[in-house]
């Protein structure tokens, strides 16, 4: 545990990559061990660990279980890797980063050394992100009781608060009373497990419901604000979350409740110029159709699963980074802000 009372999603220790298994949670709080590429990639695919930010930091770890025998191998490494999931640019960001240590560094023998601390400090510097979109965030909730949220975008999807949590840590450890209701998050529940469970070890009050629960929630005024994390966020401030998050932004603008992105700048990728451009994973038809191994969908109807979808930005009252606050957000007042 840090000193958030958060537990820490991922770890590297001994050269060894050791993460959370978040697809246990919440009836076993177990670990599972990487010691090689293909192992790390795995458990991004299968969402051992999953969350954008911690799924760079665990890729920039994972080039660092490659022993290859030359320099070559390390970028075959980090190719793979990036093959892991497509949508979190986080992911790419962090790769990239891994790679331009592999083509600046001249000498082959301290190569490991400089890729570990460079994976080191990509780690520490996600701490420190989530500090500030922390306190940044608090200033926009601060006049809020009832906040709702949707998969899961806490400390278990970065290094330590999380970025849609992280005001809401902030400010339950400042004193504030604050309650959080988190959507289940179909199909594969990381709100009712993973969200509720993090907060219920932090000692933050918070309730679970269905997802078609939200627009009614928000009618009856339960909620002050709506805040959730993204996977990759395009130029103009079109937002890419999980599956659910775009209805939501929808109903909060219908009831005139506040919606907010918390994500750090590695999240937001400038080469795209609008969210229609985004690349949306598309997962596994038994994800839908037979969840805890119990058929629920016959064999014989289709199924669609993407995990993800985009909030246009004209719906976000305001997007929150380690950097500060951009209120209606836009690609001027985005690209000031990220300069
Ligand atoms: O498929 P997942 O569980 O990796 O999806 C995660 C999300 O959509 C999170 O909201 C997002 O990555 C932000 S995490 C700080």
């Amino acid at each position: 545990m840090n000193d958030t009372t958060v537990p820490e999603t991922l770890a590297y220790t001994n050269g060894r990559l050791v993460l959370i298994d978040q697809t246990r949670l919440p009836g076993e709080l177990v670990t599972l061990v990487c010691e090689d590429v293909e192992q790390t990639h795995d458990a991004i695919r299968r969402l051992v660990v999953r969350g954008a930010p911690a799924i760079g930091i665990a890729a920039a770890y994972g080039v660092c279980l490659a022993k290859p025998a030359n320099r070559a191998g390390y970028l075959s490494a980090i190719e793979r890797l990036a093959t892991s999931r497509p949508t979190a640019v986080n992911l790419f960001w962090a790769l990239d980063r891994m790679k331009a240590v592999v083509e600046s560094t001249s000498s082959d023998d301290d190569l490991a050394g400089v890729l570990q601390a460079e994976a080191i400090a990509i780690h520490d510097q996600d701490r420190m992100m989530c500090r500030d979109i922390g306190r940044h965030g608090a200033t926009l909730l601060r006049d809020c009781h009832a906040v709702l949220t949707h998969c899961n975008a806490g400390g278990l999807a970065t290094s330590m608060w999380g970025t849609a949590l992280a005001p809401i840590y902030h400010l339950h450890q400042s004193g504030h009373a604050i309650e959080v209701f988190a959507d289940e998050t179909r199909p594969l529940l990381q709100g009712a497990r993973l969200t509720a469970w993090e907060l219920s070890q932090a000692g933050v009050p918070v309730t679970v419901l269905t997802d078609s629960m939200a627009g009614s929630l928000l009618r009856t005024g339960k909620i002050d604000a709506v805040i959730v994390g993204a996977d990759r966020i395009a130029a103009n401030g079109d937002a890419a979350n999980k599956i659910g998050t775009y209805p939501l932004a929808v109903l909060a603008k219908y009831h005139d409740v506040p919606f907010y992105v918390a994500a750090p700048s590695s999240t937001f990728d400038l080469s795209l110029a609008n969210g229609d451009l985004i690349p949306i994973e598309q997962r596994a038809r038994i994800e839908v159709s037979s969840p805890h191994g119990v058929c629920v969908v016959p064999d014989a109807a289709n199924v669609i699963n993407p995990a993800f979808d985009v909030t246009p930005a004209d719906l976000i009252t305001a997007i929150v980074t380690e950097l500060g606050v951009v209120e209606s957000p836009d690609t001027e007042k985005l690209a000031r802000h990220l300069a």
